[in-house]
């Protein structure tokens, strides 16, 4: 059972599950804890003192409690992850929360957090990496969490982001660009994410999602500052893919080689193109739905929306829409999230009807475009993406 968790989770590319999950499947872990920055933070940074919260409107505008501290206009991607895992209700976050809740689960991300404990200094507090370890180690201490219960729980993480944004490429206050070359960078947050992972490991984790940064040069906030307004920052994607590719060996090396280790590398880079936005039907990539003072990435105070949420990819000027978050944790959920090969289709074989929308078996009886009968479609499971499967035919493969 434990170990079907996590390949149902985050492995099995199963429609059953998948369909399952969407309408309410039984829990299927029985804890849920959730490391990390502003992807994933609920209001840990609330009560900081920090540029870097966002307990008033619009933040929050499409959820149900409305402003909490989530960075985005409704849910995050650990919020669709713990519902895909049969969670009827939001892990709380840490800050504030009742001690009692360390049996089933509790959320420590901080917006702002790294894993350097510099990172995001210039914004004030934020809690770094290894100092939600600390928390959570304090309270599962505290109420005496059995091992094999916490061996159970799944345990999601997303850092990294600050340690580029708000740190390697912010020259002021900083200097770690002028001490290291990209892959030394990369490699040194790898070695601190490894002694992290340590620590976690050594307090029963053992079941880990852990996710990649994601194409962060694509941000509208990147592209203004290091892409020169036009397209995305590549030497910013350039230096982030370092570190994912170091992660993923990261997630290798622990599965092979520490006891008990289940950890799975969950890339959502990859799928992170503008283009790849578009094909998924995003009308608006490199734009913040909120309105943004000068200068600010975060939405200003009350003031107002784009109309249609659900076709922006941003929801302000560094973190995604709901509609993204839904979507990357519907593609990590059911598999590893890479939109679709470009370059290898074409934008002409996507119109020919290539992708099929969320509906019937998979694979569907005809995924052959006009002009392609008689051969035998073949779904090529890694191209399937949130509710937009999709599907390549025999002969893109010959
Ligand atoms: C880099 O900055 C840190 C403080 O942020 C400082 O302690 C260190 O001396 C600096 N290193 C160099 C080479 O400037
Ligand atoms: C908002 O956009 C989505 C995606 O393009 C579309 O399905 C939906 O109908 C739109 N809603 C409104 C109210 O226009």
């Amino acid at each position: 059972m434990v170990e079907e968790v996590l390949s149902k989770v985050f492995w099995v590319v199963s429609a059953t599950v998948f369909a399952a999950a969407t309408v309410g499947y039984a829990q299927q872990v029985p804890c849920y804890f959730i490391f990390g920055d502003s992807v994933f933070d609920s209001g840990n940074n609330n009560n900081l003192q920090t540029k870097a919260k966002v307990n008033f409107l619009p933040y929050g505008i499409d959820f149900a409690k409305g402003p909490t501290g989530r960075f985005t206009n409704g849910r995050t991607i650990a919020d669709f992850i713990g519902e895909l895992s049969g969670f009827k209700d939001f892990i709380p976050p840490f800050a504030g929360t009742s001690p009692e809740r360390a049996h089933i689960g509790m959320n420590y991300a901080s917006g702002a957090g790294g894993l350097r404990e510099e990172t995001s200094e210039h914004l004030g507090g934020r809690i770094s990496l290894s100092n939600q370890i600390l928390n959570h180690k304090k309270a599962i201490k505290k109420l005496i969490v059995p091992v094999h219960r916490l061996e159970q729980c799944l345990y999601a993480i997303s850092i990294g982001s600050n340690d580029y944004v708000n740190n390697y490429f912010m020259s002021k206050p900083y200097n770690t660009s002028h001490l290291f070359k990209p892959n030394q960078y990369a490699h040194s947050l790898i070695l601190l994410y490894h002694s992290n992972l340590k620590s976690l490991h050594h307090l029963g984790a053992r079941k880990l999602a852990l996710f990649s940064i994601s194409k962060i040069g694509c941000t509208p906030k990147m592209i203004r500052s290091h892409g020169g307004g036009k397209g995305c920052a590549r030497e910013v994607n350039n230096a982030v893919a370092i570190f994912n590719k170091n992660l993923e060996d990261l997630v290798k090396d622990f599965n092979k080689n520490v006891h008990g280790a289940k950890f799975t590398y969950v890339d959502i880079f990859s799928g992170g193109d503008p283009l790849a936005f578009k094909v998924l039907g995003f009308k608006v990539r490199h734009k913040a739905c909120c309105t943004l003072s000068p200068g600010e990435e975060l939405c200003t105070p009350n003031k107002p929306v784009c109309a249609n949420r659900s076709e922006y990819v941003f929801w302000d000027d560094i973190h995604s829409s709901e509609a993204t978050n839904m979507m990357m944790a519907r593609s990590s959920f059911d598999g590893p999230l890479v939109v679709v090969a470009i370059p290898v289709e074409g934008m002409n074989y996507i119109d020919l009807g290539a992708i099929n929308p969320c509906l019937g078996p998979n694979p569907p009886p005809g995924c052959n475009p006009p002009g392609s009968h008689h051969k035998k479609p073949v779904p090529i499971n890694k191209y399937r993406i949130g509710c937009t499967k999709i599907h390549r035919c025999h002969r893109d493969t010959e």
